[in-house]
């Protein structure tokens, strides 16, 4: 079944044509924005064979055509809306730096990394703008989702940090999230004894503490 987490992601993408989802795995994503007609066509890609046997396998039962590729990265390809999601940010920006030259039409970029966002918006910011953002609570763990088109703009390191759209949205799930990360590095704090890691918490704590 489908979860919360990839029905958000997923609803980013109404409105486009066709849509790459890198890293798909058993192709769930796919198959809910085909039928909830967020896109008109899809394609799911994957650097593991087995996965995509899976997503074939889920496909034929749903019913639908959505065309598979094993690749490692973004393919060549004609989408105008690729998601990479369920990964960390690092794996993320590796795809990114190796492959983005091969979506040639693309419009959108919806990425949902596991962890590590700021790490994420710092990069992907050179070369692209924050259009939306969403923040959810799904099977015990919260995620983030950042939705980005050609552009740039300026952002600040509280920006990069807790992201410009979140931050102005302030939803009770972002808040939520933030007094439970406070909360932990509160707790750890006292016990750290190298100076560097001491001062880069405490510095988060005091952001934290001026965010809430
Ligand atoms: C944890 S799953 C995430 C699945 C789904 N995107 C989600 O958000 O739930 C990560 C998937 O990414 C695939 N993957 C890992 N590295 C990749 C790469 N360099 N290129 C394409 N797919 C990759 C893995 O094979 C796996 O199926």
């Amino acid at each position: 079944m489908i979860s919360k987490r990839l029905k958000e992601i997923a609803k980013f993408s109404n409105g486009y044509n066709n849509l790459l989802d890198v890293g798909s795995d058993h192709g769930l994503l796919p198959i809910y924005a085909l039928k909830q007609g967020f896109v008109k066509s899809a394609i799911a890609s994957d650097i593991n064979y087995k996965p995509l046997i899976k997503a074939k396998e889920n496909f034929i039962k749903n019913n639908i055509n959505i065309e598979t590729i094993i690749y490692d990265g973004i393919p060549e390809t004609n989408s105008d809306c690729i998601v990479i999601s369920g990964m960390g940010s690092e794996l993320i920006i590796d795809i990114l730096e190796k492959t983005l030259s091969n979506a040639k039409s693309l419009k959108r970029l919806i990425l949902s990394p596991n962890c590590d966002y700021d790490m994420l918006r710092a990069y992907v910011t050179k070369s692209f703008k924050i259009v939306d953002e969403d923040i959810i609570y799904d099977k015990n763990h919260y995620y983030e989702i950042i939705v980005l088109e050609k552009g740039f703009e300026q952002y600040s390191e509280k920006e990069l940090m807790f992201g410009p759209i979140l931050l102005k949205k302030r939803s009770e799930t972002f808040l939520n999230k933030h007094k439970k990360e406070l909360n932990d590095y509160l707790k750890i704090v006292d016990n750290i004894t190298d100076k560097v890691k001491k001062e880069e918490i405490e510095n988060k704590i005091k952001m934290l503490k001026d965010l809430i």
